[in-house]
């Protein structure tokens, strides 16, 4: 094999047909509507953005500078750089309907090599992403027990520490309280540590259940969970506007201005999960014209929203007591409104589980999508007999989020979703650029208005704000790169010589 014929593989393009056909071809059941596909985004954006990120962003964290009540700027600037993207990732989605989302787009485009670095991106975003999501779930979890701890025995609240974080955490928590460790973690054979975050590993695990039995099924509880979310976001703003005090919006501006730009860096983790929307679209009855409205209504309805709590949380609590935690509870709890904090912690874990399944949903599609390419083995997308879903995928995608997440630091986990979503973005802008060239007279059923325009808009926005951010960010920053080396190291060491073998044998079969 000569270096040629690898170049000419590593770029090698799928064709548009080929993809629309394979659709056409799908075991994927059809069944969702704009509503479930609404759903999916609502469930997917509102979560550990709004009710925890919030107050880092707000306040400033180890490597960040704080927003201030500014934040509202710093969210109006991440939607901003999400309409861009939200818009490119409406038309490609409409045209090519296929699960995988920017993964597939990218195939069709830039080809192979840079298909499967896109993918190998995406998972930051979905199962890394996951892994902050899956902690804040943890939180949460411990204080809606402590709020009930007037009815439950002492044992459930105040489950061991060993069963609630990882090795790690317990470590930090013993060496700050002056604790033996040893006191509170068993060791297996008086060597081996046994801390895990329990909370996430069962949440996962149910959910990953629940996606084996059925993608239907699973947005049904979906739905329910972004009902009882919404409802509790709305009362907060309800509630919460009657005790605003506009004093508490001045300053306005935080005294180091860059922190309104890291503010919308942190706080784009609020937005990200609309184009999760596009993984399903496999899955959807009328992709080309459900596609497009379910994407930009999500990120409508979500800034309207986010915009209203950013400015009653910052109308109630000065800035300098905002809870980093969970700021929205601790805001009503400052008016005296414990119970209220409490119901909000409810709300709070409905949404988180609904980013959770939605996350879980789209690792899956993308892996199915990767494998169905092969470059992943063809046991991993076997469809299950009687529910008809990628089960093997699923578990796989599952087992990825508990392994990782009882290693990995969340603060990282949250910035490299980030930096792995701002890169998907950017390339998303830039495969409407390519395909209006290379596909100009393919049917668009929707189209991005004032192209080229937006899409660089997008690729600019989204640019300078990773850029920016790696300057802050030093550790994530270092993590990005490594990951993205990894990516190319599997690729040169797996993924392209499973591709081949597997071309090998399909053409063996033909002949
Ligand atoms: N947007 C999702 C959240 O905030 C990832 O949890």
């Amino acid at each position: 094999m000569n270096i040629s014929n690898i170049c000419q593989n590593m770029f090698k393009r799928r064709s548009m047909d080929d993809l629309i056909a394979t659709t056409k071809r799908s075991e994927l059941k059809k069944t969702l509507n704009v509503f479930d596909l609404i759903v999916i985004g609502i469930g997917a954006v509102v979560g550990t953005g709004i009710f925890t990120i919030i107050g880092t962003a707000i306040q400033g964290g180890a490597e960040s500078t704080g927003a201030g009540p500014a934040i509202v700027i710093s969210m109006v600037l991440a939607a901003i750089a999400c309409v861009f993207s939200a818009l490119c990732y409406s038309e490609i989605a409409a045209m090519i309907p296929v699960a995988g989302s920017a993964y597939t787009y990218t195939y069709a485009t830039l080809g192979e090599f840079m298909a499967w670095m896109v993918g190998w991106i995406l998972m930051l975003e979905y199962a890394i992403g996951n892994i902050t999501v899956a902690s804040a779930w943890t939180g949460y979890f411990i204080q809606f027990l402590k709020g009930f701890k007037a009815y439950l025995p002492d044992f459930i609240v105040n489950f061991p520490l060993w069963l609630r974080y990882d090795f790690r955490t317990v470590q930090a928590i013993c060496d700050a309280n002056n604790w033996d460790i040893h006191d509170k973690v068993p060791y297996l054979f008086n060597h081996i540590p046994v801390a895990i975050n329990f909370p996430s590993v069962f949440i996962v695990t149910v959910l990953t259940i629940l996606l084996v039995i059925g993608i239907k099924e699973s947005t049904k509880v979906a739905s329910i969970m972004v009902g009882v979310n919404l409802f509790m976001i709305l009362s907060f703003i309800c509630v919460g506007s009657f005790y605003v005090k506009p004093e508490n919006w001045t300053p306005f501006f935080p005294t180091d201005p860059s922190g309104v730009i890291m503010g919308a860096f942190l706080i784009f983790f609020a937005y990200i999960g609309f184009d999760a929307i596009s993984t399903a679209a496999e899955e959807t009855k009328n992709p080309q014209r459900d596609l497009p409205v379910a994407i930009l209504g999500t990120l409508v309805i979500c800034t309207i929203l986010y915009v209203c709590v950013a400015l009653v949380l910052t109308g109630i609590v000065p800035v300098g007591n905002i809870d980093i935690n969970a700021p929205i509870a601790h805001a009503m709890s400052y008016i005296g409104k414990d119970w209220f904090a409490g119901a909000l912690s409810l709300g709070a874990l409905c949404a988180l589980t609904s980013v959770l399944l939605i996350y879980q949903l789209g690792t899956t599609r993308i892996l199915f999508a990767i494998s169905r390419d092969r470059f992943l083995p063809k046991s991993w997308r076997l469809i299950h007999k009687k529910f008809r879903t990628p089960h093997v995928m699923t578990w796989i995608s599952g087992l990825i989020v508990i392994i990782c997440g009882l290693f990995m630091d969340l603060n990282i986990s949250l910035a490299l979703a980030n930096f792995g979503t701002f890169t998907s973005f950017v390339i998303i802008c830039l495969i409407v650029l390519i395909l209006r060239k290379i596909e100009p007279n393919r049917e668009r059923p929707f189209k991005v208005p004032f192209c080229p325009w937006f899409p660089i808009l997008g690729i600019i926005i989204c640019g300078v704000l990773i850029v920016y951010s790696f300057k802050e960010l030093k550790t994530s920053s270092i993590y990005f790169v490594w990951w993205l080396l990894v990516g190319v190291l599997i690729y040169a060491l797996y993924g392209y010589h499973q591709k081949r073998l597997e071309e090998r044998k399909r053409l063996g079969k033909n002949a």
